[in-house]
């Protein structure tokens, strides 16, 4: 398989200050260890707390160091190993260092003097790699363009041989289901060369031929198949699946592609609608969100345990003893709740919270509820509703959140007035609205490029305007937004870039849109860009309070890449 090496990024050299930090990474890292294993073999005083607070630690540090010497230790990869599937790990540094071992494993085949397919395919027998695969998305160019020309190099075997050593086709059906997890994650994204439009063809007419003379698929051309789209797209498929027991190896790609769908289409019947839906920019964007349910989220991102919501918002504010008191937080509204992440992480923030999701789409409210299922979750109630109509709801609320929503109203102060119409007085609320700076930075040449060539938004579109990104990946205008995870799967690419509506703001129209009502809390972020805007704050506005929102702004013109798409921030009515 011939591959360009060229496009993997090379080992630099490693600086003094570099080592000496790798030293007391390592170090730091031992000692959690010894701990982490001991806790774990004390089952009689074993605790669970403590316990998740160390992976979270460890997995931090793990990457640290595995940004620093690239490649992961053989003592990290196997705690890693021991804590990956864990439901508490945090998954965005995990899926940092797994895709930064699995690159640095790549680099090292193309350098080794033996090269062969099967070297090649083991690169994949990897349990972090084959977890990753199956339930992440992978968010790095170089590693997408190695797994696109794998996932082409397979289809071309498939289609073009006749008879495949049944050793090498023993390795080759699991990279093959890897590949369809993957390309599932993604919807479909990578693109589909003429070359591979071709061996599809061949691929499915090797399967009618084997079906008339009712013998069996093999499991190889059928996870090919789904490398390129769903099975439930397939219609020779769905009938065979219908008629024969399926191999156990396709179990899964069977419950994701096809049984979760079924579930999700089942769900969305009995979805209630709270609201009239008839304003024409809603309709435009509920169309939308129909067809590209956003996001396609597969893990939760926990943290840290609290003790209540109203503990976790102390927590997540710059000025924490600003409550000295506690305020009771109940009945929680999460308006634009998408695919269900955002309720159900609040949800399992605090369990006793009774709290009421709405969007505008029915597809991506049963995705949310599935998911919801899958972790046990009790305490949301669903339903489909305009925001701009929930004044036809008659209840008020102790919190509302909406995160990424209201820019997608043609009139988003209204939006806002909506939703403060539902909170009481002295109540919370958490909003994310697009930061301009930042996106005109990143998006407005992409965008420019897009509307003068008059691309459409469906997926054909999608993988054209893309591929144009990674032919001209060196060109400034374009290599930043690689470092964006939505430019990596379908639904993301179509809300970053090809949005049908939506608005952006400066910090100074945050301050007139919210200032008469509300007292700002703070903006918040995860916690490493946290440290850096509060440190650069400090520098900038070393006399000024954090709490006056204006203040912001000379840090954002220092720093614009610190309101990375959004900004994040609390308020309290007045
Ligand atoms: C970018 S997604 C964000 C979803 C979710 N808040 C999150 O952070 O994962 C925007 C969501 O807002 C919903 N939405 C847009 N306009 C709406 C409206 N007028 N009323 C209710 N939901 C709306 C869309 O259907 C979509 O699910």
């Amino acid at each position: 398989m011939a591959y360009d090496l060229n496009r993997f990024t090379l080992k630099k050299s490693m600086t003094k200050q570099k080592k000496d930090e790798k030293f007391r990474v390592n170090e730091h890292i031992e000692s959690l260890v010894k701990k982490f294993f001991k806790d774990n073999k004390i089952t009689d005083d074993f605790k669970i707390e403590e316990n998740k607070n160390i992976k979270s630690q460890l997995i931090t540090l793990i990457e640290k160091a595995v940004k620093i010497e690239e490649q992961l230790s053989q003592k990290n990869s196997l705690i890693l190993e021991s804590i990956i599937e864990d439901d508490d790990v945090d998954t965005t540094s995990l899926s940092n260092i797994i895709l930064i071992d699995f690159n640095s494993k790549i680099k090292s085949y193309f350098k080794s003097s033996v090269q062969n397919d099967l070297k090649l395919l083991n690169l994949f027998n990897d349990k972090k790699i084959i977890f990753f695969l199956r339930q992440g998305i992978v968010t790095n160019i170089y590693t997408e363009l190695f797994l696109m020309q794998t996932r082409k190099q397979l289809l071309k075997k498939y289609a073009n041989s006749s008879v495949l050593d049944p050793n090498f086709n023993k390795v080759a059906v699991s990279v093959i289901i890897l590949l369809a997890h993957q390309c599932f994650n993604n919807e479909y994204i990578w693109n589909i060369s003429e070359d591979e439009k071709q061996d599809i063809e061949k691929i499915k007419l090797k399967i009618e031929k084997i079906n008339k003379n009712n013998t069996k698929i093999p499991n190889g051309l059928i996870g090919l198949l789904c490398c390129y789209n769903n099975i439930s797209e397939y219609k020779i498929l769905l009938d065979y699946f219908r008629d024969k027991k399926n191999d156990s190896i396709l179990n899964s790609l069977i419950q994701r592609q096809l049984i979760e769908i079924q579930e999700e289409e089942e769900i969305e019947k009995d979805i209630k609608s709270l609201t009239l839906i008839d304003d024409n920019i809603s309709l435009k964007v509920m169309s939308q969100y129909e067809s590209n349910p956003y996001p396609r989220w597969l893990n939760l991102t926990t943290g840290s345990k609290y003790k209540n919501y109203f503990d976790y918002i102390k927590k997540t504010l710059p000025k924490q003893n600003l409550f000295a008191k506690e305020f009771q937080i109940k009945n929680v509204l999460i308006a634009g709740c998408g695919t269900g992440k955002h309720p159900i992480e609040v949800a399992k923030i605090d369990p006793t919270l009774e709290i009421t999701a709405i969007d505008i789409s029915k597809p991506s409210i049963a995705y949310g509820i599935r998911k919801s299922h899958e972790f046990g979750i009790k305490n949301i109630r669903w339903a489909q509703a305009d925001i701009l109509k929930l004044n036809e709801i008659d209840k008020k609320f102790d919190l509302v959140e909406s995160s990424g929503v209201i820019h997608h109203l043609e009139d988003p102060n209204k939006g806002f007035l909506m939703l403060d119409e539902k909170l009481k007085k002295g109540g919370f609320m958490k909003l994310g609205l697009y930061a301009r700076n930042f996106r005109s930075s990143y998006l407005n040449d992409i965008k420019k490029y897009k509307n003068e060539n008059q691309f459409k938004n469906d997926i054909k579109s999608i993988r054209k305007l893309r591929l144009f990104l990674i032919n001209n990946i060196e060109n400034d205008k374009y290599q930043k937004l690689f470092k964006i995870p939505d430019i990596y799967n379908s639904s993301g690419f179509r809300d970053l870039i090809m949005h049908v509506q939506e608005h952006d703001f400066s910090i100074e129209e945050l301050d007139k849109m919210v200032s008469d009502r509300y007292n700002f809390l703070g903006f918040f972020w995860n916690k490493s860009n946290s440290i850096k805007a509060n440190e650069c704050f400090e520098k900038i506005n070393p006399e000024k309070s954090k709490l006056n929102i204006m203040n912001w702004d000379s840090v954002e013109k220092k720093i614009p890449e610190i309101f990375a798409g959004m900004y994040q921030f609390w308020l309290q009515k007045k």
